[in-house]
């Protein structure tokens, strides 16, 4: 792995800002179609939550690989250990979840047995048996995961604004201008 750099690269920081807009907006669709009927007029929408929730999918694979060429530059010393190991930690399974999360989505619409269409065009495979003890299982598990997620997102946002609104230490700023 190369030397980490000294600032956040355009590409990381767009990819990050990028996949938390898309991360969020997913969230908030699964959880309305999640609420509906399904119907000839409303299928559109679960096809979209897939998409997106698959290109997030994708995003995640470069974002890993773009780091492990050019690795981002450690946390600004500053606050307490604890605090600093919570962030690490936090960052980690932010990861894990990036992948766990969308992954997790697939598998339990394989379980359905309906085709996991995407873009409209594309059928993916599927990785998951069929049957509707697989079907109840990995929605719970999908559920659960994105709900860890939402809380981890909410964990992070708030050391995020801590140390860019209250202690200004140049964190929140070197994530938007580099
Ligand atoms: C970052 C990516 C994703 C996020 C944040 C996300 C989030 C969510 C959320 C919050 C729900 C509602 C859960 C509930 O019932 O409370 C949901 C449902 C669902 N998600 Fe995802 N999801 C993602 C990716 C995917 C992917 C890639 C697929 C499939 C290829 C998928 C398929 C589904 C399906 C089929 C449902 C259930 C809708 C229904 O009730 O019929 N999701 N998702
Ligand atoms: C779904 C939403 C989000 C996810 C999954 C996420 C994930 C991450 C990850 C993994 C990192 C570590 C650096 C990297 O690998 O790119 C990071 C850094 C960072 N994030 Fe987020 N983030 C999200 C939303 C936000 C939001 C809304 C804010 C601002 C309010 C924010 C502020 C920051 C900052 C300031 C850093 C740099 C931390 C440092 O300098 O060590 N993030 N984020």
């Amino acid at each position: 792995m190369a030397a980490p750099a000294p600032t956040f690269s355009l590409l990381t920081r767009v990819l990050h800002w990028l996949m938390a807009a898309g991360i969020l907006g997913t969230f908030a669709l699964g959880a309305y179609v999640a609420r509906m009927e399904v119907g000839l007029s409303n299928l559109w929408l679960f096809g979209l939550h897939k998409t997106i929730g698959i290109s997030l999918l994708a995003l995640a694979m470069i974002r890993l690989l773009w780091h492990r060429l050019r690795p981002p530059p450690g946390p600004l010393p500053g606050p307490p250990e604890w605090q600093m190991a919570l962030a690490r930690l936090t960052h980690k399974a932010l990861y894990l979840l990036m992948f766990a999360v969308p992954l997790s989505g697939w598998a339990y619409a394989s379980a359905t047995g309906l085709d996991v269409l995407i873009f409209n065009r594309f059928v993916l495979p599927p990785i998951a048996p069929v049957s509707e003890l697989w079907e109840a299982r990995l929605l719970l598990l999908h559920r659960t995961l994105t709900w860890t997620l939402l809380a981890l997102v909410a964990l992070h946002v708030a050391g995020a604004l801590k140390r860019g609104l209250i202690s200004r230490d140049g964190t929140l700023a070197r994530m938007i201008r580099g």
